[in-house]
């Protein structure tokens, strides 16, 4: 297995996969960007009705399904023919939701990294998603690398408990003045910070305390040279050669 983090560029997470070039959080969309040289992709991870672990951002299937309905209502066998290529390009005729476990094969195949971000439907489903994604994962645990991220801090604490050996990611929408003690008791690796909460105060102390520092969604070039040269370690781009 590669090591986890090269810290001597800038870390590129392709963010839901080459979303710019492929419909979000498909296996198309995470094959190019692994074929475009990235060593990590992101993924969100959510449970359907009847507790399968499938990569789709929204609780809603209508953006990229076209399908007024929530994941959480849907048992895996009504989903599975779901297309969620043709809101993006005609040419996407048989695209569909993937399982986690399938990214997880396709990253063994290209020995890269994945970043899962847990994303119940609803808070309540926190431990759930947590559980049942870690079924999926643990077989994978030592074979490619892999971050389990989460806004939902139950989510991780579960991860903390369960599953030691996980590496993980504190993820911050906005500023939380408890950061510190949280990381600390996650053991996070990571903290994923909204770009724009990175200011040199933030930054400096996220940085005092040791943390890889990755920052979502930068797509300006301009912006992330600004942001590397501040001591931001990395990025969530939807352009997998944002810093070719
Ligand atoms: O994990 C970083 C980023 O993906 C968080 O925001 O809404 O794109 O999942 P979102
Ligand atoms: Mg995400």
């Amino acid at each position: 297995m590669k090591e986890f983090f090269d810290i001597t560029k800038p870390i590129i997470i392709a963010h839901r996969g080459a979303n710019l070039l492929a419909p979000e959080n498909t296996l198309e969309a995470f094959s190019l960007a692994y074929e475009m040289g990235v060593d990590w992709v992101e993924c969100d991870v959510v449970l359907t009705a009847d507790g399968i672990p499938v990569i789709l951002h929204d609780r809603s299937l209508w953006r990229t399904a076209r399908k007024r309905v929530r994941i959480d209502t849907l048992n895996y066998d009504v989903l599975k023919d779901y297309n969620v290529g043709r809101y993006f390009s005609k040419n996407y005729k048989h695209t569909l939701i993937p399982r986690l476990q399938e990214l997880l094969e396709l990253a063994v195949k290209y020995d890269r990294g994945v970043n899962i971000e847990i994303k119940p439907a609803m808070p309540e489903y926190a431990i759930a998603t947590a559980k049942q994604s870690w079924q999926v994962i643990a077989p994978y645990i030592d074979r490619i690398p892999i971050l389990v991220s989460s806004f939902e801090e139950a989510a991780l604490h579960w991860y903390r408990e369960n599953a030691p050996k996980v590496k993980l990611g504190y993820l911050m929408s906005s500023w939380h003045t408890h950061w510190q003690e949280t990381a600390k008791s996650l053991n996070a690796v990571s903290i994923h910070c909204h770009e724009k909460l990175l200011n040199p105060k933030h930054l400096s102390a996220l940085k005092l305390s040791g943390y890889i520092v990755l920052a979502y969604t930068v797509n300006d070039v301009a912006h992330a040279q600004t942001l590397w040269a501040m001591g931001v370690d990395g990025f969530f781009s939807d352009d997998p050669k944002l810093l070719d």
